[in-house]
């Protein structure tokens, strides 16, 4: 048995938050399935938290999602496609949203344990390193209180988060090698698949709304030229603190009108403006909306 099925076996028998770290193509993904499907094996009530915004598991890019698993099929790609639990980031990159990340894990864990899962297993993106990156994690662990940290490296460039993490907090944590069989991926393939998992949360029958430019978070300034919403990802509230899917805006010129367009079928009650605008086959180009709104 190698190190990381025993960690697998020991996880399984005694913890109940497991949260995952490693720069990009650490195996994060992989090692987070197989916990997943070991623990579900063993019948305990599991839930999957998705806190990469860009390379996803669960649900679209440019959000947190959480699915609870109950069988080994809810772990196979097309059942994975269907969030249980979904927090709007707004950005398939975590720089420059570490809020609305870390809000975003911490409101899903929650919800994940009210539904009745007692083991989490959090997936996180690769980053790790630099201020950013240890800030964010250190908050995602201030938030979880995850009982396992499982820190996966290929030399040594995790020690200082994963000391940060053991001083501040009583996690066990554990570094563990990457396996040999890891397939890196190349910048190209990580924005086709962002590309191929937006267009696939699109496919489905499309829905059109009319929108007020009243519904928005953030506000919009006075006079604000809706033109400038075009094509701009949005994340539908129901309106008591979760969120329904996401969508984008289609500014009609002609009508002077603003229109919602998402797989989602239940009216939404409010928009959460992201920070990508989907240009054609759903590459999303970043937005600074403080530029777009002419603000700090
Ligand atoms: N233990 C393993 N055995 C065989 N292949 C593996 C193993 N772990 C990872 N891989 C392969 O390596 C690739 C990268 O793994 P994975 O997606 O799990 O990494 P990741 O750290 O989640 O990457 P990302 O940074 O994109 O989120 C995948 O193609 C996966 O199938
Ligand atoms: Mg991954």
């Amino acid at each position: 048995m190698n190190e990381h099925e025993a960690l697998v076996g020991r996880a399984v028998r005694e913890k109940h938050t497991v949260l995952l770290i490693g720069g990009l193509d650490t195996g994060k993904t992989t090692l987070s399935k197989l916990l997943l499907r070991t623990a579900v094996q063993e019948g305990r009530r599991c839930a999957f938290v998705d806190a990469d915004v860009g390379q996803k598991s669960v649900g679209p890019p440019a959000t947190i999602t959480m699915r609870l698993i109950h069988t080994v099929a809810d772990l196979e790609p097309e059942a994975l496609m269907r969030a249980d639990a979904l927090s709007f980031v707004g950005s398939t990159s975590p720089e420059g949203h570490l809020l609305q990340v870390v809000t975003g894990v911490a409101n899903l864990a929650a919800r994940a344990r009210e539904a009745g899962a007692e083991f989490l297993v959090v997936d996180t993106s690769g980053l790790v390193s630099g201020i950013y990156g240890q800030i964010l994690k250190y908050h995602k662990v201030e938030m979880l209180r995850p009982d396992l940290v499982v820190g996966l490296q290929r030399g040594e460039e995790l020690q200082p988060l994963l000391g940060v993490i053991q001083r501040f907090f009583r996690t066990e944590v554990v570094p563990l090698g990457v396996h040999p069989d890891v397939v890196p991926t190349t910048v190209e393939e990580r924005a086709q698949n962002r590309e191929t998992a937006m267009a696939r949360y699109f496919a489905d029958e499309l829905h059109r709304w009319r929108v007020k430019p009243t519904v928005f978070m953030p506000a919009l300034p006075p006079l604000f030229d809706l033109a400038q919403l075009d094509r701009l990802l949005v994340g539908l509230s129901d309106g008591a603190g979760a969120y329904l899917g996401v969508g984008f805006l289609e500014y009609a010129s002609e009508e002077g009108v603003l229109r919602l367009i998402s797989p989602v079928a239940e009216g939404p009650k409010a928009l959460r403006l992201g920070s990508v605008r989907l240009e054609e086959r759903y590459r999303a180009k970043r937005v600074d909306l403080r530029n777009l709104f002419g603000s700090e």
